[in-house]
């Protein structure tokens, strides 16, 4: 009930109605792309920030900052060479993305997507409530993308819900386009997939 009423103050009627499909039975996610053979824009946050990798011994740290993760969740992550960057405020994480290679199963739409050797997925961006409306999650982005380069990816993709105005914003700032979709229908234990590119 807490959770409707704050999709629906978040993301109005439309997101309350796709989250009661969504736990009934049909999910999807646009699917953006950022081409790194484009340059990279420097975005200014307004709030001094710097940038760093999460280490495993910090954990306890990013699940106060982040308490919707879990640390079995988080150890799970680190276990299959998941990294996450971190954006920190005077010592304080205040954001924090990951990146996957090879594959990432998105939970949400139980689904493997496999990606290419040169390709990077960007996933579970989140910044401190304090702070959102800032640029923060777009400058760490940016941090992000000169580090990918940096690992000789060439294409980063992400998912967003259509209906996550504030992230398709901080996406787009850091030059994210909407390239397809990915949908998913569950059925008790049967679940079918569209994974489309180039139109959505
Ligand atoms: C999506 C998210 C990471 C963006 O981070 P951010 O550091 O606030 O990014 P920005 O500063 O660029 O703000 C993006 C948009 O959020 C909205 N926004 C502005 N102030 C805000 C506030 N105080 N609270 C919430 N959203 C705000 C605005 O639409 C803004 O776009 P605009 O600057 O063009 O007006 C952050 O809102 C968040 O953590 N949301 C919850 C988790 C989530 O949805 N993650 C993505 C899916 S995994």
């Amino acid at each position: 009930m807490q959770r409707g009423r704050a999709i629906l103050r978040e993301e109005g009627p439309r997101g309350l109605w796709f989250l009661v499909l969504a736990d009934l039975c049909y999910r999807r996610l646009l699917l953006l792309e950022r081409d790194l053979e484009a340059a990279i824009p420097t975005l200014e946050p307004r709030l001094p920030v710097t940038f760093g990798l999460l280490a495993p011994d910090d954990l306890d740290t990013y699940l106060c900052f982040h308490d919707e993760d879990d640390r079995d969740q988080i150890e799970d992550r680190f276990a299959r060479g998941d990294v996450c960057h971190v954006a920190r405020h005077e010592g304080r994480i205040v954001c924090a993305c990951w990146v996957s290679r090879g594959e990432h199963f998105i939970r949400f739409l139980h689904y493997r997507y496999a990606l290419g050797p040169a390709e990077a997925y960007f996933w579970d961006s989140f910044t401190d409530p304090a702070v959102r409306g800032r640029g923060v999650a777009p400058a760490l982005a940016v941090h992000m993308l000169d580090w990918a380069r940096h690992e000789g990816v060439t294409r980063v993709t992400t998912a967003v819900s259509p209906e996550n105005a504030a992230n398709l914003r901080a996406r787009a700032k850091s030059g994210f386009r909407v390239c397809g979709r990915i949908a998913c229908v569950k059925l008790g234990p049967y679940v079918w997939h569209r994974h489309r590119e180039g139109a959505t």
